[in-house]
């Protein structure tokens, strides 16, 4: 018998990073206010959130800081955030808990598996990535989370009008993401300088340091098209 044992490519390597006690605290104390689980199944929103509202998600948050930022200036907005990265996890409940936010829930996995499974199509306001890897070596570039298939899923999630947010320091990718965006009908870019950080969006942990390093950073804003 020939097993395949192809695993699917991801577009991150879990990292072990040690927790510090505020974070092992805010995940063990306050967890249960703000973690949700992965399940393989649509889910409904109703009675997930303390208000109904509109859902925006996000994928990779890192440390969170930015995150819970957004989520704080927006309390018209749900917000379901994801990231593998159990440190960020601890910090973002942290930061969450201090402000006492409602509107925000963090699910430890995947963010491609999540929307693929959980949420049923044209559900979503908005979907933010804000400094995905860029997996710049070339034989690499297969891991990086944005390609023609991954803009093809998050125009399938999108309600008609909502936005695509995308951030990246690394200009190759910028560069590619923004062809990406332009080849597919399902987008229009509404942005004309992307060298410009949106005010809504605050600068990132991960910006930070491609700053220091003397990178330029770009957002692009894609607004989901009704079809013709
Ligand atoms: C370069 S960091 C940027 C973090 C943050 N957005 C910032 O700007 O500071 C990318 C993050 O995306 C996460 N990530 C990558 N692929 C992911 C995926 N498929 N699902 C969830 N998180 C992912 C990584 O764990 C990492 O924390």
């Amino acid at each position: 018998m020939i097993l395949n044992n192809s695993r699917p490519i991801r577009s991150y390597i879990k990292r072990q990073g040690r927790l510090t006690n505020a974070q092992k605290n805010a995940i063990e104390f306050h967890g249960r206010n703000y973690l949700m689980d992965f399940q393989d199944k649509h889910i409904s929103f109703d009675n997930l959130f303390v208000k109904n509202l509109p859902i925006v998600f996000e994928i990779g948050f890192g440390m969170g800081g930015a995150t819970h930022q957004i989520t704080k200036d927006n309390p018209e907005k749900n917000y379901i955030v994801t990231d593998v990265h159990q440190p960020g996890i601890g910090n973002l409940i942290k930061l969450c808990t201090l402000d006492s936010l409602e509107n925000i829930k963090i699910i430890e996995y995947d963010g491609l598996e999540v929307l693929r499974t959980m949420f049923i199509n044209h559900c979503l306001l908005g979907i933010n990535i804000f400094f995905p890897d860029p997996w710049h070596k070339k034989r690499h570039n297969k891991r990086r989370l944005i390609n023609k298939d991954s803009l093809e899923l998050f125009s399938k999630k999108i309600m008609f009008g909502g936005m695509l947010h995308i951030a990246s320091d690394w200009e190759p990718y910028a560069m590619k993401i923004i062809d990406l965006i332009r080849q597919d009908s399902n987008y229009q870019i509404i942005n004309n300088h992307f060298n410009e950080r949106p005010k809504f969006r605050p600068e990132t942990k991960y910006e930070s340091r491609g700053i220091r390093l003397g990178h330029k950073v770009w957002d692009i804003l894609a607004m989901r098209r009704k079809p013709l």
